[in-house]
């Protein structure tokens, strides 16, 4: 596929770098197409080495090939990676001073921004109502990120890393085996309120949960993400244009997200680590040792949502549950798999051992996949969103 490059003045177009080495890699015919700006960053040869094509910001060069337009015409996509604060309101206002201007201007193919600049910037309302434009004029948007910023500050406006903007570019260019399919994802841990300061937890990060979504999206699927209180480092995997992020914190409140997005989605996936349990009574005010003796929470059980959103399945819909697991081997851990499968009613269940050590809040999984009859579909091990792709793989047989 053709796809265009173009690259502004920020530090991050350093990074741009690696994004066209990838692109490239993937078997992309790639021209970036920096401006005069983003020279001062990374030099023009580095971009004719890295795309081995001619690199120009001039409406002047190539003339006679109408390059202005030429460029855009003939891209599949447009990606502009970093889009600075400046040049999201160049794009908002359709200047078109330089290659990169007319380039926008003249292409129909999906245009892919991803934003970096500093936190105040990205805050600003006039930035804010430049996106909220761009995104109605259907331009996608991948990023920022919450992290670490040039000069030591913190805070949204850090560009997606590359790996994260090639693979929506993927989706945007390749329909993938999930195109057209609505899917939901859960992820995290429930937090069930004692008082306004505590509450009964558990250690799920929401990594796996975070992996799926973004493969899912990655493969070409309208994601919603139910996230209930995912780590900070997973957030950025959710920036994905099409992956719609609602937040939850109680299994109560992770029921109500679930059934609403479950009732038009074409496969449900139950990933976040619910309490079975809740308080009976959340005191208004901190319990303090003042009111003396030990304090007894009485618990009532939650819901099994899962089971809830099998039951109601839509016909066709497939439902996925995960079950993490502490046996004492394989054979147990399978053995109690399969009574869960069928107890919830579930399609597949995806079946990790956890420990002190291993499982939860880790970078890395290893999984076993029950698909019909609770044989086993898939087997998987190594970073948590390879996992998400044997557990895709095997949902989509
Ligand atoms: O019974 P267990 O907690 O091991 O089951 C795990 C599976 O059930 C996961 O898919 C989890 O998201 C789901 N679950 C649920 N509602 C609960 C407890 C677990 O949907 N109350």
């Amino acid at each position: 596929m053709n796809i265009v490059v173009g690259v502004t003045g920020g530090i991050a177009a350093y990074k741009s770098v690696h994004l066209v080495r990838l692109l490239t890699k993937g078997g992309h015919d790639v021209t970036v197409v920096p401006t005069d700006d983003a020279l001062r960053f990374v030099g023009l040869p580095t971009w004719e080495a890295i795309s081995r094509h001619p690199v120009t910001t001039s409406v002047h060069d190539d003339v006679a090939k109408v390059r202005h337009v030429a460029l855009g015409q003939a891209a599949d996509l447009v990606i502009v990676a970093p889009a600075t604060a400046n040049s999201i309101a160049k794009m908002t206002a359709g200047l078109a001073d330089d290659l990169l201007g007319t380039t926008l201007l003249a292409t129909e193919a999906p245009v892919l921004i991803a934003p970096a600049m500093h936190a105040e910037m990205w805050r600003h309302p006039a930035t804010q109502a430049n996106i909220a434009t761009l995104r109605e004029r259907g331009v996608h948007i991948v990023g920022p990120a919450d992290g670490e910023l040039a000069g030591g500050d913190s805070g949204p406006g850090r560009m997606s890393e590359p790996e994260e903007i090639a693979d929506a570019a993927g989706a945007l260019l390749a329909p993938g085996d999930l195109a057209g399919l609505r899917v939901v994802v859960s992820a995290g841990g429930t937090r069930e309120p004692i008082d306004p300061v505590r509450f009964l937890g558990n250690r799920s990060s929401g990594r796996q949960g975070a992996a799926l979504a973004a493969e899912a999206a990655a493969r070409g699927a309208e994601v919603t993400l139910v996230a209930a209180n995912v780590s900070a480092d997973v957030r950025g995997v959710t920036r994905h244009p099409s992956v719609r992020v609602v937040r939850v914190g109680t299994a109560a409140e992770l029921s109500d997200a679930m059934k609403d997005a479950a009732a038009s989605a074409d496969i449900v996936v139950m990933a976040a680590a619910v309490a079975d349990y809740r308080p009976v009574a959340v005191s208004d005010r901190k319990l303090t040792k003042e009111a003396g003796g030990v304090p007894t929470i009485e618990l009532v059980e939650n819901e099994d949502i899962v089971a809830a959103l099998a039951v109601a399945k839509r016909p066709g819909q497939i439902v996925v549950g995960f079950a993490a697991e502490t046996p004492e081997n394989e054979a147990e851990m399978l053995e109690r798999a399969r009574r869960k499968q069928e107890r919830k009613g579930v399609d597949f269940l995806v079946v990790n051992a956890v420990g002190w050590e291993h499982g939860f809040e880790s970078a890395e999984n290893a999984v076993h996949i029950l698909g019909e009859g609770g044989v086993v579909a898939g087997v998987a091990s190594g970073s948590k969103r390879a996992v998400a792709a044997a557990v895709w793989n095997a949902v989509r047989g």
